[in-house]
């Protein structure tokens, strides 16, 4: 068994983010989105992982290496354009050889791994193993339409979705896809749809089963998805004190305070993660907030919120919350009269203020 992770695409629904970062690079508990996908792939006993990624960029490979830290060998598949999930299967032929695989989007997170779903393709006589999530908004993802317990078709964001169950980005195949892939045309968007390729091998009468993911599945497509993926991350962490916290703070619930990190006069409150050499002074950090490597926040509040390394937040009356700070953003006080809120944003950013 292969693994075969899709880290391309444009990432439009997270821009400004994505603007100067891939987004499956977008640290989620302090961790890029893509060693989540790795590690469920690691976890599962895979040896060899392919990873797409965009042609014209290199910053995935730079970030991810060789896969030598996770004891696996990584390959390097470009996309010349993001034509669609089955080009990216069309593309990783060569590397995915007469193996079976997990097809595994980049941008996904499932707690609990993959072995499961592994294990049960492997106990079936399927060609074709889908993972599925009952979700509120099936319209936003490939949908299934099922009959007697079987799938009979897999539609791609339909308007009026058939089920309520989104087929989640974790696929299973044996080289029967690749059939598939070659045979379907571009849809209206374009692309060449995975949902595509899995109505086309129901209706050539290859098998295809399914599990039921019965935990938490995330699509990080959007920016809530980002917050909420974050919560859920931080939920399950096991605390870990490697910073350094004051006798008039409390750190309180489960936290972790990475290596060289202070906490002075200060409130943690667990959930959280306080990356590597932060400062937290005067402020208070609540409930499921990532706080990235050198970030300093003084007299200000900051809850169920993602900020990045580097960042710098003083002074600021009001509680943050529910919000994304990317790398080296500074919300500091306005100093001066006339009081004023004064920008400096960059393009398709987004600022609510009080
Ligand atoms: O998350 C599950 C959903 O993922 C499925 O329910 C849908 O059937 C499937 O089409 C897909 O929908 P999305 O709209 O979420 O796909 P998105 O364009 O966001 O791409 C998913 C991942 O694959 C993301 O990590 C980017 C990467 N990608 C995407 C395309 C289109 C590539 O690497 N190359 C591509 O050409």
């Amino acid at each position: 068994m292969k693994a075969l992770i899709a880290s391309g695409g444009k990432g439009t629904r997270l821009r400004p983010l994505t603007h100067t970062q891939n987004k499956h690079l977008i640290p989620i508990a302090n961790k890029p989105i893509l060693h989540y996908a790795i590690e469920a792939a690691v976890d599962a006993g895979i040896k060899q992982i392919g990873i797409i990624h965009t042609a014209d960029s290199c910053e995935v490979p730079d970030a991810i290496g060789n896969g030598k830290r996770w004891g696996v060998k990584i390959t390097y598949i470009p996309q010349k354009t993001p034509a669609g999930l089955a080009h990216v299967v069309k593309i990783a032929e060569k590397f995915i050889g007469k193996d079976n695989f997990i097809f595994y989007l980049g941008d996904n997170m499932v707690v609990g791994g993959v072995k499961r779903f592994i294990d049960e393709f492997e106990k079936s006589d399927c060609n074709c193993w889908l993972t599925l999530s009952k979700v509120k908004d099936p319209e936003r993802f490939g949908v299934p339409v099922i009959k007697n317990n079987k799938i009979v078709k897999v539609e791609e964001k339909p308007s009026k979705p058939k089920s309520q169950f989104a087929v989640a980005g974790i696929y299973i195949y044996d080289s029967h896809i690749f059939e598939a892939v070659k045979n379907i045309k571009p849809s209206e968007r374009g692309e060449l749809e995975i949902s595509d390729a899995h109505t086309y091998l129901i209706e050539k009468g290859f098998k295809v089963g399914y599990s039921e993911i019965t935990g938490w599945w995330k699509d990080t497509g959007k920016p809530a998805d980002l917050l909420e993926a974050n919560r859920l991350i931080l939920d399950n962490i096991e605390p870990n004190f490697k910073g350094e916290v004051d006798k008039v703070s409390s750190v309180l619930g489960k936290v972790i305070l990475d290596e060289g990190s202070k906490v002075i006069n200060s409130v943690v409150r667990g959930p959280a993660i306080i990356g590597k050499n932060a400062i937290i002074e005067n402020s208070y950090i609540g409930p499921f907030t990532s706080i990235g490597d050198r970030t300093t926040i003084r007299n200000a509040e900051v809850e169920y919120s993602i900020v990045l390394r580097d960042c710098k937040i003083s002074n600021v009356k009001l509680r943050i919350e529910g919000s994304i700070l990317g790398n080296d953003v500074e919300i500091v006080d306005a100093v001066g009269k006339p009081l004023v809120h004064r920008f400096m944003i960059g393009d398709q950013s987004r600022v609510e203020v009080a």
